[in-house]
């Protein structure tokens, strides 16, 4: 074996970072889909947070309402679906922990997770998920 180049550096340093982030994406996106079911309104209590691991997605409900974020880290794209402390999505692959509605409590992520719309069918109370309609953090569809 030669010496490493600089190049081989950087391709073992992109290899480490695959290798530690193995569970990354392992579900949908759902920033492609517009009409993700999410269950009903009877499903979620305040202080719910639900996983839907085949879409990457959390929805969730606090006082204000139901809202809908990624499950997939900020850092490096892991996929939380499912992983959750008492303070919210935790991310196994570097330690990072979000709070209920996706805001940032320890990184090394830096970002807090995408919001999506949430539709609500008055007539069955269906969930649903807008995957390609980003909102801010704070939206939420009231219930
Ligand atoms: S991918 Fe690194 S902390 Fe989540």
């Amino acid at each position: 074996m030669g010496c490493r180049t600089r190049r081989d550096v950087v391709k073992l340093a992109i290899g480490a970072g695959f290798l530690a982030c193995a569970g990354c994406g392992g579900g949908g996106d759902p920033g492609s889909t517009t009409a993700i079911a999410a269950g009903k309104v009877a499903d979620y209590s305040v202080g719910a947070l639900l996983s839907f691991a085949s879409w990457s997605l959390f929805v969730g409900r606090d006082a204000g309402g139901l809202y809908a974020m990624s499950s997939l880290c900020t850092h490096q794209g892991c996929d939380m679906a499912g992983v959750t402390t008492a303070t919210g999505p935790y991310c196994g692959c570097h330690g990072s922990q979000f709070t209920a509605t996706g805001s940032v409590v320890a990184g090394p992520a830096r970002s807090a997770l995408p919001h999506y719309a949430v539709n609500v069918d008055p007539a069955t109370g269906a969930v649903t998920v807008d995957g390609t309609t980003p909102v801010a953090q704070s939206t939420r569809t009231a219930v």
